[in-house]
């Protein structure tokens, strides 16, 4: 690829999304990008870089920084922030949102679902402890293709083998053929803005440091008071700029 095409590229993706693509990637570009070339009958990538750029339209420039998205996920990923959110956040905002009985909860970049959806379980899974208390989850991702599949709420066999206990498989989805279905709540899922793309993606990526940082001082602070945590745990929202960038939506 051509340097000036592969900067092209990669300060699109940068500012649409916040990804940032360095020069070893460029392979991936051309793999993921070709494909997103022929769709918009191009047979060539410098073709279709070229075209881009000088029209800058804003189709081409969308589905240019989609493809460039990674959206591994699994349901109860990584098991430990569920666990941690179960035994210190969710304690904490008990504690603090105590007068208003409401908690709302973000997914930033959800992916196809299995994120919110795991949360959605951990919350019902609470049960009488949660009674009388309000939860919304909004779960938002930059791939529009993501947001489909997490609107549809069905899963594959192989997606529901990764990280969902058999318990939940059973009480919580339909068996529907070669597919395993969740009641669907199309509203929870919302597309990210690719406009403030960078914004979300240094978000996601303070976000990442946060957990990043967490985990390491979990670590290190293993055989600490459960108390301790709690008051860390209180630090964590930031609080009225999350709630302007959520809109209401009801958790199932
Ligand atoms: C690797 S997946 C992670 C999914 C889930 N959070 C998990 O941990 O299982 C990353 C997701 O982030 C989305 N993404 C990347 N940049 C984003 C941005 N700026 N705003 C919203 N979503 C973004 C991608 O589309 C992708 O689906």
């Amino acid at each position: 690829m051509r340097g000036e095409d592969f900067d092209f590229l990669s300060r699109t993706v940068r500012e649409r999304s916040g990804l940032q693509l360095t020069q070893d990637k460029s392979y991936l570009l051309e793999s993921r990008l070709m494909p997103v070339a022929r769709r918009f009958v191009a047979k060539r990538l410098d073709e279709f870089v070229n075209s881009v750029r000088q029209r800058q339209d804003q189709e081409r420039l969308k589905a240019i920084t989609e493809a460039m998205t990674t959206n591994e996920t699994l349901f109860f990923r990584d098991a430990k922030p569920f666990e941690q959110f179960k035994r210190v956040v969710l304690p904490a905002l008990l504690e603090a949102r105590a007068a208003q009985r409401a908690i709302r909860i973000w997914c930033a970049a959800s992916s196809s679902g299995q994120e919110p959806y795991s949360l959605a379980m951990l919350i019902k899974e609470e049960g009488l402890r949660l009674a009388g208390w309000r939860f919304e989850i909004l779960a938002t991702d930059l791939s529009q293709e993501m947001v489909d599949r997490a609107r549809a709420g069905a899963y594959s066999q192989f997606e529901v083998q990764r990280g969902l206990p058999i318990q939940l498989l059973m009480k919580y989805f339909r068996q529907i053929e070669d597919r395993w279905q969740l009641p669907q709540r199309a509203d929870l899922f919302r597309p990210a803005d690719q406009g403030a793309g960078a914004r979300a993606g240094r978000q996601a990526a303070a976000q990442r440091r946060h957990a990043l940082s967490r985990r390491r001082r979990d670590r290190a602070r293993r055989h600490r008071p459960l108390r301790a945590d709690a008051q860390r745990a209180r630090h964590l929202p930031p609080g009225p700029a999350r709630r302007r960038a959520c809109p209401r939506s009801d958790l199932a």
